[in-house]
């Protein structure tokens, strides 16, 4: 298994091994079909085995504070995506992603990474592994069908709304316990 920099003709191999990973998450209808490009410069690499694609990680950085990422002080990087093919996971090669990336950020003096992720214990577990902390947190509420009922609605004439993913920054989460998707999306970060 190696570590490399992304290639353009890894996609087919990077969206593949995104979305297998990320099925057997609470982002399972997050599908990309192709891959992220990002508007500041980003760390971005994959694992190869056997000429296959089985890990990858995104970091996209600050060339300036608080261009990328949503809190702290100093150049940061934000980590987007981070997946490794379920056929080949608990091998360390998430973590080896994950130092390798860190390598190159301390050379470009960044001083952090940030990322978001879902309600899945394991996935917090493995970044609690890797020495993330929990920083913050808010919600991602689905509604569908009669869990629109007065809470959504559309204002344009004709228009009907049948389903909405929003964000809930409040407290009073309970309000939403009879939906059946919310999921609580937390915010880890790392200092170098
Ligand atoms: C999180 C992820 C990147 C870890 O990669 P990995 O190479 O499998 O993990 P590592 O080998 O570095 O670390 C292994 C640890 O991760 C956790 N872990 C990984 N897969 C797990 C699974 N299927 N069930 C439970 N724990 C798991 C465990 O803590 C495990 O330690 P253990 O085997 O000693 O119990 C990978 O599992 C993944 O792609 N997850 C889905 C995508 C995702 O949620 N990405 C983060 C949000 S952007």
């Amino acid at each position: 298994m190696i570590i490399r920099d992304y290639r353009v003709n890894d996609e087919t191999g990077w969206v593949r091994c995104r979305t297998l990973a990320f099925l057997q998450t609470a982002y399972f209808d997050n599908v990309l079909n192709k891959k992220e490009y990002y508007k500041n410069p980003a760390i971005e690499l994959v694992a190869e085995l056997d000429g296959q694609i089985v890990g990858l990680i995104d970091v996209e950085y600050e060339k300036e504070e608080r261009t990328v990422c949503s809190r702290g002080e100093g150049l940061g990087g934000m980590i987007w995506h981070i997946a490794v093919h379920p056929d080949y996971s608990r091998q360390g090669i998430g973590q080896q992603l994950l130092h390798a990336a860190e390598t190159k950020a301390k050379r470009m003096n960044l001083n952090r990474f940030e990322a978001w992720t879902r309600d899945d214990l394991w996935v917090q577990n493995w970044y609690g592994k890797m020495e993330f902390k929990i920083v913050d947190s808010y919600y991602h509420v689905y509604f569908e069908g009669n869990e629109m009922n007065h809470k959504i609605q559309s204002n344009t004439p004709n228009l009907y709304l049948v389903n909405a993913f929003t964000h809930y920054v409040g407290r009073d989460i309970d309000q939403f316990k009879n939906n059946k998707r919310v999921h609580q999306c937390v915010c880890f970060e790392k200092s170098f």
